[in-house]
């Protein structure tokens, strides 16, 4: 990756803004600048980047980070729809969202991790992967005891799918459909 510290970016339209970042479309190609907010302290720059590339090893979905400056980040556009916005929108997830999802909480449940910050706004649905993509992850927590990863899931859940929602790894599958198809 390369490291362009004195780089003078021209940013693009902004897209989006969260606790810490300013999202921009990048200047040229298909891209994003991430822009540190004035008062989110530097160090979070590097360990939101950190957090991404572990995420990554375990193969999760993430942008890939392109290059990395004092307080901007280059790097994926990730097209598509928040969760959020689908949420926001009224829309009902489909079935193939829904099974993404649950496999993204029992690959936590199963490896015994739990991923922070997994709210509905730093999912991003990707119709060409045909996935949830991570945008924005909080400390990936390991070996933790089953019940905190269950309480954490819980709360993943709610997030997702409303309060009092159990988390998706413990749902029975739907029974396939017949012959004919099922729509
Ligand atoms: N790689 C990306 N591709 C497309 N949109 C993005 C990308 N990264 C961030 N965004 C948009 O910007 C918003 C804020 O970015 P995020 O990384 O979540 O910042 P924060 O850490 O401040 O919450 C996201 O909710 C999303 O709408
Ligand atoms: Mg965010």
């Amino acid at each position: 990756m390369a490291i362009l510290k004195k780089l003078h970016l021209t940013l693009g339209p902004k897209i989006g803004q969260g606790k810490n970042f300013e999202v921009y479309e990048a200047p040229a190609g298909d891209g994003v600048v991430k822009v540190l907010r004035p008062e989110t302290p530097p160090e979070k720059l590097e360990s939101h980047v950190g957090k991404l590339a572990r995420l990554r090893k375990l193969g999760f979905r993430v942008p890939e980070v392109m290059a990395l400056g004092d307080n901007w980040a280059l790097m994926e556009r990730i097209h598509g729809q928040t969760l959020k916005e689908i949420q926001t929108a009224g829309q009902e997830l489909s079935l193939e969202q829904m099974e993404q999802l649950r496999v993204l909480q029992s690959r936590e449940r199963h490896e015994g991790f739990y991923i922070g910050d997994l709210n509905p706004k730093n999912l991003i649905w990707n119709e060409g992967a045909a996935d949830w993509i991570i945008i924005d992850p909080g400390a990936i927590r390991q070996n933790r005891d089953p019940e905190y990863i269950d309480q954490k899931l819980n709360e993943q859940a709610a997030k997702w799918f409303g309060v009092g929602a159990k988390p998706l790894a413990g749902l029975r599958r739907k029974r396939p459909c017949r012959k004919g198809g099922c729509r």
